[in-house]
């Protein structure tokens, strides 16, 4: 039987890890086309980095207070990432600026998920974004990481309804619930090479560029 070799996936985070959870659940299905070879958090402190630590999962505590500029940083995270034979970065909740020169080495190979609908509300507090714009429906975006923050080609995106009633904390919620699905999903669509980057487009394997149809990359609103 043909062994499918897994992509070496790095998660990168900054605290509590629930998205990291999701796709280390997915990556033990047997099927799973990545595996997390290594967690780094950013903060020694983040509760998502204990939990690894219990999952028995390889983890780094790489404190940037510690670094004098963010290429120090950068310099010590990609001599480990190297190390660890890493292919694929999935930042979850990671909460640092990469430089260009970082983005540019991995492009293509980093993926983020975003709490809205990209390009609508990009940065901080997404949620009370969407709320005070009124928008009906929000979500979740899992994108490739480019130069630009929140902006980069769009791989998936699950989208959620926004109640009359909600608060923040609500919708926060009820997009985390979508984020737990779309990450492990997106990310199983980078790691067997359906969706990849082409300059600044995402191509589909079967579907040719912008994934005209891909249903895998598009989850609705359900109540
Ligand atoms: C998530 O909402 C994610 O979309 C955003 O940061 C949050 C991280 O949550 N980038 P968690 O640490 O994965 O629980």
């Amino acid at each position: 039987m043909n062994q499918v070799v897994k992509k070496r996936v790095a998660i990168l985070i900054s605290g509590r890890g629930s998205n990291m959870q999701a796709l280390v659940a997915a990556a033990r299905e047997p099927d799973y086309p990545a595996e997390i070879a290594l967690v780094i958090s950013n903060r020694p402190e983040a509760p998502g980095l204990a939990w690894a630590r219990e999952q028995g999962l390889p983890t780094v505590a790489l404190d940037h207070k510690r670094y004098e500029s963010r290429p120090h940083f950068e310099g010590q995270l990609q001599s480990l990432l190297e190390l660890s034979r890493i292919d694929l970065i999935a930042l979850a909740g990671f909460m640092r600026l990469m430089t260009p020169d970082f983005v540019a080495r991995w492009y293509g190979r980093m993926i983020n998920i975003h709490p809205s609908l990209l390009p609508a509300f990009k940065g901080l507090d997404t949620h009370r974004q969407a709320l005070s714009a009124g928008v009906r429906i929000s979500g979740c975006t899992v994108h490739f990481v480019s130069a630009e923050m929140d902006a980069g080609p769009i791989i998936a995106q699950a989208a959620v309804p926004i109640l009359c009633s909600d608060k923040e904390q609500d919708l926060a919620a009820r997009v985390l619930t979508a984020e737990h699905k779309l990450y492990p999903a997106a990310l199983a669509l980078v790691a067997n090479d359906q969706a990849s980057l082409r300059e600044t487009t995402v191509v589909w394997q079967s579907f040719g560029a912008a994934g005209i149809n891909h249903p895998e990359a598009l989850f609705s609103p359900s109540l």
